[in-house]
């Protein structure tokens, strides 16, 4: 199953009991999920825009519901550009831009592989050596650096087991994803299968995404959490608890979140608010109110559900602290 570029729904509830559960979680709204698309409402009851996604939902028809977008036809392909600019990025331009950043980070290039150009198929090829660290900078720092891709359908800035684009696999030691690079700098300084475990943790609560429709947002979530289980399996041979995949779960569904990014918000939470108040002389009057953020395009101003994310505490740094609930939408400057 974890080969394959498809994740099958009912062989992940099947082999990891509660972990489908998690990982459909909205910590925002407390309920799951929900698909933000008309592409499923053929299937009937509880595929239409607004509907949780439900596990029994998803692991219908052998699981094969929710599939990545090269997967899908054609023509919903074109739909789904032209309506919501779903257009996904080849690994090698994600490569490239991964990095740009990592090049601003250890101030030097070609840290994790060169970019090579053979007649039209970029690609990539891997240092293999060993990662070394600036002299003001440790392994640990990376791990921590924080790091978010917006807007990010399957997410092929973080990992990238699959390149969106050709369904073409990826194996571990090529991938070139924001969490494939934290993971590989952790497999080279860490023995120990707890303390893996620990920076692991790390690295999943330092990378965040966000994506407006379900179904993607669902798949990016997939592809993380079967990220990890890979790299366990690959440094230890075995697979890990399912207590460890379990907490994994809950980090990526706080962190990889459904939002409407040009708003802050759950996709279409805005709308008329109709307040009824009584007068002096006994009679009601009805008052509605437009989001005034809607009207505006103003960020700050929605009266939608504003959506939340985590501030997990750093590892080693803030021992102290514990994680806290912040809205999104205020880490953007009001000025803006
Ligand atoms: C051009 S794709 C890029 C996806 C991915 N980052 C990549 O590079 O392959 C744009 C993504 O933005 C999502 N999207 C469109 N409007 C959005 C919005 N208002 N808020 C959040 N995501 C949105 C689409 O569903 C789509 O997955």
């Amino acid at each position: 199953m974890l080969t394959e570029i498809d994740i099958l729904e009912n062989e992940i509830r099947k082999q990891y009991p509660e972990v489908l559960e998690i990982l459909l979680r909205d910590h925002t709204t407390q309920k799951n999920i929900f698909w933000a698309t008309n592409n499923y409402e053929h299937f009937g009851k509880g595929y239409r825009f607004d509907d949780q996604i439900l596990p029994e939902l998803i692991t219908e028809k052998n699981g094969s519901i929710i599939m990545p977008r090269v997967q899908k036809n054609k023509l919903l392909q074109q739909t789904r550009s032209k309506d919501m600019a779903e257009v996904f990025t080849p690994s090698w331009i994600c490569n490239a831009q991964n990095n740009l950043i990592d090049n601003a980070w250890f101030g030097r290039e070609n840290v994790f592989n060169t970019e090579l150009e053979k007649s039209n198929d970029f690609k990539w090829s891997v240092n293999n050596e060993r990662i070394t660290f600036p002299e003001n900078k440790t392994w640990k720092d990376y791990v921590r650096d924080t790091r978010l891709e917006m807007a990010c359908g399957e997410a092929p800035y973080i990992t990238s087991r699959y390149d969106t684009t050709t369904g073409e696999f990826i194996p571990i030691e090529k991938r070139i994803g924001i969490l494939d690079r934290k993971l590989r700098i952790i497999n080279e300084n860490v023995e120990n299968s707890g303390e893996w475990l620990e920076w692991a943790q790390t690295a999943f609560k330092n990378t965040y995404a966000f994506e407006f429709h379900g179904d993607s947002l669902f798949i990016a979530r997939e592809a993380m959490l079967v990220t990890f289980i890979e790299n366990y399996k690959e440094k230890f041979g075995k697979e890990p608890l399912l207590k460890s995949i379990q907490y994994i779960a809950y980090i990526i569904s706080w962190n990889v979140w459904q939002m409407d990014g040009l708003k802050g918000v759950i996709p279409n939470s805005c709308g008329i608010v109709t307040t009824t108040t009584t007068n002096l002389f006994g009679e009601t009057e009805t008052k509605e109110t437009p989001c005034e953020g809607c009207q505006k395009e103003t960020i700050h101003k929605h009266n939608g559900t504003y959506c939340l994310i985590k501030d997990w505490p750093n590892k080693d740094l803030e021992s102290e602290k514990k994680g806290r609930k912040i809205r999104f939408v205020d880490l953007i400057n009001r000025n803006k």
